[in-house]
């Protein structure tokens, strides 16, 4: 990072602010993902410098002294000491002295990287001051001229997942696989959605993990809804269940759907369905090799989906009609992965000059092909109006052969009707 950022300049990242929910409760806090990446410093009021031309490079981090009524309060800190001795940063201040020594810092500084807009309050004290040094009559030093983006460098670097990254998503996916095990197992019609969502949240909590983002447990046409999170209704006998639901360990995601009947036993036409999904998948997964392009995975995806659907009839067209006409689309509705990794939508390119990134290992990405078909959908036989199914995996690149790192969660309906009848 240091090195790429080059000598005479400064690098500045401030941690994510700690948000009010309501009144005097906040939001559980989560740190800021760059910062994340570059401290594993999990505390807010925090202030990250680099300096990469002094000596080896050199890494300073302001944060809150220890306060032993604080702690009293909110647990204990890491303090400017455990800055040093347990983040491995060269200096600690307090975050109270940052103004003063971060003015200091950046006089005879060519180039800033700092990314602006993230905090306007902040951003506007730096170029207060850099217009201030400009201003000075008589000074003996310049001013830095240039402030860059750091996220371009920073999100290259972080899609490229290192060994100790993997384990920890290795990690994320084993404990949402247990989660996703438990909730076919304890299914039953005439429970709530609500009841699976907490035995999901129970399994990550006993586990060291949170959730990744709040989960999807939608039941029967709730399962056409992308983003319902409402999780409060009924499960009915005959419906499919979805579940969209991930943990985070040590700050990495694990993203996993499955789709299951709510009552243990597909029923022909949820079965014959979720096997186009599942063939979506498959062709998908079969692109997710190192030297194929991004868009082969969502391209293979679409039409096995496509020519699933024309098969039972929900598409009236030819597939190469279906294709070109985008016609496909009105079932077929959202992409069929993204990166995974600090963010559940991790940072990264997917296009490069135009073009569709090529894959190479270390990237970690999702394989979620879906069909929705709307419950208003007046066009298509009413057997499949209301059913919406997703199957969702998390693949890392290789060179060799992609690493399913949620492979161990069963998927065909044979294997999910045995666990759930188990
Ligand atoms: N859970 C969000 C997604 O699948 O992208
Ligand atoms: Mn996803
Ligand atoms: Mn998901």
């Amino acid at each position: 990072m240091m090195r790429m950022a080059g000598e005479d300049s400064i690098i500045i990242l401030q941690a994510a602010p700690a948000r009010i929910r309501n009144n005097d409760v906040h939001y559980p806090y989560r740190q800021d993902s760059d910062f994340l990446y570059l401290t594993g410093f999990r505390e807010h009021d925090a202030l990250l410098v680099m300096i990469p031309d002094d000596g080896d490079g050199k890494s300073m981090l302001f944060c809150r002294n220890r306060d032993p009524e604080r702690e009293m309060w909110d647990g204990r800190m890491v303090g400017l000491e455990g800055a040093v001795s347990e983040y491995g940063m060269d200096e600690s201040y307090d975050i109270k002295e940052a103004e003063t020594r971060l003015r200091a810092l950046l006089q005879d500084r060519d180039r800033i990287f700092h990314d602006l807009g993230r905090d306007p309050l902040f951003d506007q004290r730096l170029i207060g001051w850099l217009n201030e040094f400009r201003g000075e009559a008589r000074k003996t030093y310049h001013a830095p001229e240039e402030i860059h983006a750091l996220d371009h460098m920073l999100h290259d670097m972080r899609l490229y997942k290192s060994r100790e990254e993997l384990s920890a998503m290795k990690r994320a996916a084993k404990i949402a696989i247990e989660a996703h095990e438990l909730a076919m197992q304890i299914c039953e019609p005439g429970m709530n959605e609500a009841d699976i969502h907490a035995s999901l949240l129970h399994t990550f909590t006993r586990h060291e993990c949170e959730t990744s983002y709040v989960p999807i447990v939608g039941g029967g046409e709730n399962g056409c809804v992308l983003h319902y999170i409402a999780n409060n209704a009924k499960l009915n006998d005959g419906d499919l269940l979805l579940i969209d639901a991930g943990a985070e360990y040590d700050g990495y995601a694990s993203d996993i759907t499955r789709t299951f009947p709510v009552n243990g036993k597909f029923s022909s036409e949820q079965r014959d369905l979720y096997e186009v999904v599942l063939a979506a998948q498959a062709a998908a997964m079969a692109k997710a090799h190192a030297g194929n392009q991004w868009q082969a995975i969502h391209d293979a995806a679409v039409r096995v989906a496509t020519e699933g659907m024309i098969d039972l009839g929900i598409l009236k067209n030819s597939l190469e009609e279906e294709l070109e006409t985008d016609g496909y689309k009105k079932f077929y509705v959202h992409n069929t992965g993204h990166w995974l990794g600090l963010d559940v939508h991790d940072v990264g390119e997917y296009t490069i000059d135009g073009h569709s990134r090529e894959l190479e290992p270390g990237m970690v990405l999702t394989i979620e092909p879906g069909i929705y078909i709307p419950p208003s959908e007046k066009n298509v036989s009413k057997v499949w109006r209301g059913m919406g199914i997703r199957i969702e995996d998390n693949v890392a690149i290789t060179k060799d052969a992609p690493k399913i790192l949620t492979g161990g969660l069963v998927k065909t309906p044979d294997d999910v009707e045995a666990l759930m009848a188990g």
